[in-house]
């Protein structure tokens, strides 16, 4: 039976200062966590048995999903104790594994289109002993890269090479039967002092067995940077199908077809432009959102604009000259205009914070 192993574990340092106090893969696009995307994908292509490696954001994750009932899988988390490559958490994920094939995601990865196809074409090909999703980027030294010869067979893959010899990334998912053990437990550190699973999959080719390459079509984004959260966040809302809870009370507001709203929210005269998602308990006043904007629950915003943003959970933002655009603003902080003079900005922000004044 093939398993999932999910990678949740890292500090997540790009997302600073997000991440100072929320595990990355818990931050929400289209107000819900990264992780929890991953889990309903790996479920949707059939996988029921599913680890979850996990570092010092252990307890939040564990937290947060449980023993996967709630997603209709069983959930197994496997300690990290230190943050020693994608390599090591396969090795130590071996007696999780045991003998099964399994399919590797790395938590704040989201895809296009789902892993089902991926799944069956591994399942389909016994004589596959891994294989691998690669994607054209336009900035390759940042992931692992991939050569191909003419024929499409892989001839070489490198980490984060300062010269890319394609522009052919690896997406974080892979697929792979029992023989990657015995590459992961052979490869050594690389130049950043971690076991790098591009390492291993290489060691896999060079050993003769068959790594097969799938090219993705679709979008792919990792989710590391603030940049990419907002990008994957306009992505998966440019998919959803909207909806409008029962209960949501709407006054004197316009809004278009492609708004989500989750249930309990409050819209006052404000104009709402899809695709956009208000979350549940969320009070919008004299506001204009949107589009591409995820607003998370019990946010409350009056005299705004905001647009192409992710504003997480109780978030108080209020009358505001300048249209917020492009933010990503965590939990529970507060944003206000100030009406009188002096004009002068108040600040009191969390280490790595950025702002940009106009
Ligand atoms: C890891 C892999 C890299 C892959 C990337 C995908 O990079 O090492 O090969 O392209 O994930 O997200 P990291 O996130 O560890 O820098």
């Amino acid at each position: 039976m093939m398993k999932g192993l999910i990678l949740s574990g890292g500090k997540g340092t790009r997302l600073y200062p997000l991440t100072y106090t929320r595990a990355k893969q818990l931050i929400p696009v289209a107000n819900k966590p990264v992780l929890f995307r991953v889990i309903e994908m790996i479920r949707d292509a059939g996988i029921e048995e599913i680890g979850i490696v996990v570092g010092q954001t252990a307890p939040e994750i564990e937290a947060a999903v449980g023993d996967g009932s709630k997603f209709g899988v069983r959930i197994t988390y496997i300690p990290q104790d230190s943050p020693d490559g994608l390599a090591h958490a396969v090795k130590i994920s071996q007696d999780f594994i045991g003998s099964d094939p399994f399919v590797m995601f790395l938590g704040d990865n989201v895809i296009q289109g789902g892993i089902s196809t991926l799944i069956r074409d591994f399942t389909n090909h016994p004589e596959w002993q891994a294989q691998i999703v690669l994607k054209q980027v336009d900035n390759p030294q940042s992931f692992g890269v991939a050569k191909l010869r003419d024929d499409g067979t892989i001839e070489k893959l490198i980490e984060k090479p300062k010269e890319p010899p394609s522009d052919l990334a690896l997406v974080g998912i892979y697929m792979f039967d029992h023989h990657v053990f015995e590459a992961v437990n052979s490869i050594g550190k690389s130049w950043r002092g971690e076991l790098e699973i591009t390492d291993a999959i290489q060691w896999l080719i060079d050993h003769g067995y068959t790594v097969s390459p799938h090219v993705h079509q679709g979008w792919w984004i990792d989710t590391g940077k603030p940049i990419d959260m907002l990008e994957a966040n306009a992505s998966v809302l440019d998919e959803i199908t909207p909806s409008v809870a029962p209960d949501v009370v709407i006054i004197n507001s316009e809004i278009d077809r492609r708004v989500t709203i989750e249930p309990g929210a409050r819209i006052v005269n404000s104009t709402i432009h899809g695709p956009t998602i208000i979350g549940s308990g969320t009070v919008i006043e004299d506001s204009y959102i949107g589009p591409y904007t995820s607003i998370y629950y019990e946010v409350t915003i009056k005299g705004c604009e905001i647009d192409r943003s992710i504003i997480l959970e109780k978030t108080t933002i209020t009358d505001l000259d300048a249209r917020l655009s492009s933010c990503l603003i965590g939990r529970s902080a507060q944003v206000s205009g100030k009406q009188t003079r002096p004009r002068t900005l108040t600040m009191n922000l969390g280490d790595h914070s950025s702002i940009l004044i106009v």
